[in-house]
């Protein structure tokens, strides 16, 4: 009895405690490094800040913080754990599938398509959305603008290289995303990693963006930010969905990740909803 009695308000404290170490070191993060992640959804933040503090052989998220002020090397490794850089080609097949059916006929009618992946991590999102793109033939007159907030990230999308043993899964996916020539032309496999086709490259550009704190940058016929918006609290994918509506042009179309929406009625009501499952939207004012 009496230790319950003691412990409970003993983990409050210690609850209410990590909490604050979690608001500090956030702010130390943003102020020191510029990185703003203090709307990222707190839970898996926290959950990673203790990962990491763990990976370093630290006691607290507090000893974490010194540390990350301290070492910029730390403050990779962090960045690394609170982005997430988990994907795949053709990740979730059914949305390329719409995409084919609904969307190429659109892009086909323009002279020149502006494609965004942002958040693309290591660019497979962008490969894959390149193979569809010069599979309808539209890939010459194609711009794709691959972007993160991660440069070791872009650092791999350049180089356009990807373990061998991802290529089982990515190559049935291929297939499920509609896909009709044999994916394996479009690599060299090395002994472990694979090549992507290099002139698939030919009209992307990678760069660093911040979907918080930087601006638009252009004009788009497609964003696909895919997977981004989960790892952000409610308020901030608010945010980012205006910015991405703001670099949509009239008609353009967004593609978010299946457990990902639109957020405010306001934004809404200036899509129309391209597919009841896939997060397919087109901008209609
Ligand atoms: C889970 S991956 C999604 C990759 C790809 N879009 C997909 O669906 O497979 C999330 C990516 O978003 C990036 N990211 C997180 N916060 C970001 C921000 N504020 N600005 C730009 N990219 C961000 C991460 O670095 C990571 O590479």
């Amino acid at each position: 009895m009496t230790s319950m009695a003691t412990t409970a308000p003993a983990r409050a404290v210690a609850v209410e405690v990590e909490a604050l170490e979690v608001d500090l070191v956030l702010e130390g993060i943003y102020r020191g490094y510029g990185l703003d992640f203090r709307n990222y959804a707190r839970e898996s933040v926290r959950r990673r800040l203790l990962r990491r503090a763990q990976g370093e052989g630290v006691a607290s998220i507090s000893a974490l913080q010194e540390r990350v002020l301290h070492d910029p090397r730390c403050m990779a490794r962090l960045l690394a754990d609170l982005s997430v850089n988990v994907t795949s080609m053709f990740r979730d097949p059914a949305f390329y599938q719409t995409f084919r059916a609904r969307v190429v006929p659109q892009l086909a009618t323009y002279p020149f398509i502006r494609i965004w992946s942002a958040g693309c991590s290591t660019g497979e999102e962008a490969y894959s959305i390149a193979i569809v793109m010069r599979e309808a033939g539209l890939y010459e007159r194609t711009r794709i603008y691959a972007t993160d907030i991660n440069g070791d990230v872009l650092e791999h999308a350049r180089r356009g290289e990807f373990t061998i043993e991802k290529m089982k899964d990515y190559t049935a996916n291929y297939i499920a995303a509609g896909g009709s020539r044999s994916f394996s032309e479009y690599y060299t496999a090395g002994s472990d990693t694979v090549r992507f086709d290099p002139t698939l490259a030919d009209n992307m550009v990678f760069a660093r963006h911040n979907l918080v704190s930087d601006r638009s940058f252009n004009e788009f016929n497609v964003i696909l930010c895919r997977n981004v918006l989960i790892y952000f609290a409610p308020s901030l994918q608010d945010e980012v969905n205006r910015l991405l509506y703001e670099s949509l042009a009239i008609f353009g179309v967004l593609g978010l990740g299946r457990r990902e929406s639109l957020k405010s009625p306001g934004l809404e009501r200036r899509y129309e909803r391209l597919d009841p499952v896939e997060r397919l939207f087109r901008r209609t004012t």
